[in-house]
């Protein structure tokens, strides 16, 4: 049996009532995705094939998120309208499983990877049911695990249901079990909600199963993997458990972080050696930095690739942007979405691109808005250049050919095109095309009264 014939249920209807929140628990944010498609994830690693997802409150939201974030799976989704428990969300997606074992696990786990399934089914591939505990210095809000004098699960008992001994026990239910189909489908009818919650709780199986003289098999495993979050308080705990395992990755692979426990690095972004990232920077989405690259304080970056090199002062923002080689930015850029940064060129301080091409090793040091804006390589932008790129209808683009010239405080307005060389002279408004090798400029001629201060000061 490989693991493609094992199905998994995954439970996601609950609101997450102790979040206080419109948005269903799963959506919540762990690090930079949902809390859910860490579980969906971990499942897909393993080599589960068939997903079947219990939605209830914001299903919509749910599923949207997980058909387009997981194109290749194909789920299974049903609904549970009023949320009874897990054992009644269980019951629901019973019909939908064709495998005759499958995983179990809830929709709030997020620390789960795929190394925790995989030795779960290794392990216990042909047990009837297995549930998987851990201990807990706090284990409050757990269902607590019973077990009986030879070490072999009695029961498990929720928080609320517990006793004041039973509520001493440390080990706890993580919300993760290998189950046999039928074996399920045999007892989850049996279930009551005759308890503090009215709920009809999953684990009460394993009593009638025990009673037919069925083993339940208890997997151990460690709590940095499978910690729940019932409310926001306990999220952020989780997401610095897993920030501090990204953040570990990336140090023993090479990267240099100054001081870890301020940095904000997604899920699943890449980082090359020798890269230094200093304090209170914030990496996220489809981003992918190279070797070599020193990233300053407070630096954010958003779905973007820097590669070798690039070095990055502090306070930039950066978003859907590629940065060639050795380029250097900031402090204080500005790079709006679909902005090409070529090799060895400069972006400094207080400059704004948008939808831009800047050419290798041109520069464009200070006070500037270029967007809609192709330049060319070796060209030097000087202080306060802006490209009126937008007449209030359409936006238009701004061409600078190679080595062009550009003089302090120049406007240009879009659509215009610059030859290969030219200059243009400092507080120039160039609305026409400027031809190669020329210079152009547009600013009124000076005029010096002389005289003029004293014949004011005498009226
Ligand atoms: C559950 C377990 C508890 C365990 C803990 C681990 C039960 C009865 N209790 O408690 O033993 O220690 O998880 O974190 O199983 N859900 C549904 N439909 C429902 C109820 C819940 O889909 O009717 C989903 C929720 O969206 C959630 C998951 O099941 O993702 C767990 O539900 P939750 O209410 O958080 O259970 P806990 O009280 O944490
Ligand atoms: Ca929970």
């Amino acid at each position: 049996m490989n693991n493609g014939e094992i199905s998994a249920i995954l439970l996601a209807a609950g609101k997450g009532v102790r979040f206080k929140s419109n948005i269903p628990k799963v959506m919540h944010n762990v690090i930079d995705k949902p809390m859910i498609f860490y579980p969906v994830r971990a499942l897909v690693k393993s080599g589960i094939k068939e997903i079947v997802v219990v939605l209830g409150f914001g299903a919509e939201i749910v599923r949207e998120y997980l058909e387009s974030s997981f194109k290749d799976i194909g789920f299974r989704f049903v609904y549970q309208k009023i949320q009874r428990g897990t054992g009644d969300a269980v019951r629901i997606a019973l019909p939908k499983i064709s495998n005759q074992k499958f995983i179990l696990l809830y929709g709030d786990m997020p620390l789960i990877d795929e190394s925790v399934i995989r030795d779960l089914i290794r392990a216990y591939r042909h047990s009837e049911l297995v549930v998987t505990t851990f201990i807990s210095e706090n284990p409050f809000g757990y269902g607590r695990v019973v077990r009986d004098a030879d070490d072999n699960l009695l029961k498990t008992v929720e928080e609320k249901d517990a006793t004041d001994a039973e509520k001493k026990i440390r080990e706890v239910n993580a919300g993760l079990y290998l189950c046999k189909t039928n074996i399920v489908k045999k007892y989850i009818g049996l279930l009551k909600n005759d308890n503090a919650q009215k709920e009809y709780y999953f684990p009460d199986i394993f009593k009638f199963a025990i009673e037919d003289d069925i083993r339940v098999k208890i997997f151990e495993s460690g709590s940095e993997y499978l910690l729940g979050s019932n409310n926001r308080y306990e999220l952020s705990v989780l997401n610095s458990v897993l920030q501090n395992r990204i953040n570990k990755r990336l140090m023993l692979s090479g990267v240099g972080l100054i001081k870890p426990d301020t940095t904000f690095i997604g899920v699943d972004i890449e980082v090359g050696a020798d890269t230094i990232i200093h304090p209170n920077v914030f990496i996220t989405g489809d981003s992918k930095i190279g070797s070599n690259v020193k990233i300053e304080n407070g630096v954010i970056i958003v779905d973007s690739r820097i590669e070798d090199g690039v070095h990055i002062k502090p306070y930039c923002h950066i978003e859907k942007t590629i940065i060639k080689r050795g380029a250097i930015l900031g402090p204080f850029a500005r790079i709006r979405p679909d902005t090409v940064i070529d090799e060895e060129a400069h972006i400094g301080n207080f400059v704004e691109l948008k939808k831009t091409y800047i050419g290798k090793r041109s520069k464009a040091n200070h006070l500037s808005y270029l967007g809609d804006a192709e330049i060319g390589s070796g060209v030097n932008i000087g202080a306060g250049t802006i490209t009126c790129n937008y007449d209030g209808i359409n936006k238009y683009k701004t061409v600078l050919e190679d080595g062009v010239f550009v003089g302090s405080d120049t406007q240009f307005v879009a659509p215009v095109k610059i030859g290969r060389n030219a200059y243009i002279g400092a507080g120039s408004t160039i609305t026409e095309d400027v031809p190669s090798e020329s210079l152009s400029l547009s600013r009124t001629p000076q005029k010096n009264i002389s005289g003029w201060v004293k014949k004011k000061r005498r009226k």
